[in-house]
């Protein structure tokens, strides 16, 4: 991929704020940071969409609850045909981490992202986006 350059204005401060962010990052450069913001920025747009992207879904719950497994086996299978494969964890006698790697439009992925976080007892749900096209 050829590299263009081109020049930014910015406000002092707001530079000053780009430079910390390098050091805090560990960034090579500006350019760097610069490519990193407008990539991650980009993606999130890219989710509002209905384009196919790639991501996953972490969810932390005590599954002592009632009938939280249950549901959330019952949306997983609603949703099969984005649901690429699931990872269980069991963090501690009465917590469990699920990572749930998911590829589909990204409106459903949002949807069901909502659904699983709105299962009473979930103590923790994220949606992380990447991109796939
Ligand atoms: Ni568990």
């Amino acid at each position: 991929m050829s590299v263009v350059r081109f020049g930014v204005s910015l406000e002092k401060e707001l530079l000053n704020a780009l430079d910390k962010f390098v050091i805090q990052n560990q960034y090579t450069n500006r350019s760097q940071a610069i490519r990193h913001l407008i990539n991650k920025n980009l993606v999130s747009d890219k989710w509002k969409t209905d384009n196919v992207v790639a991501g996953s879904i972490t969810l932390v719950y005590d599954h002592h609850k009632r009938d939280l497994s249950n549901k959330l086996t019952r949306l997983q299978h609603d949703y099969h045909d984005v649901i690429l494969s699931l990872q269980h964890f069991h963090l501690e006698h009465d917590l469990c981490m699920e990572i749930i790697a998911v590829k589909g439009k990204a409106s459903r992925l949002s949807v069901l992202a909502d659904k699983l976080t709105a299962v009473k007892g979930i103590q923790h749900g994220q949606l992380t986006m990447s991109v796939a096209d």
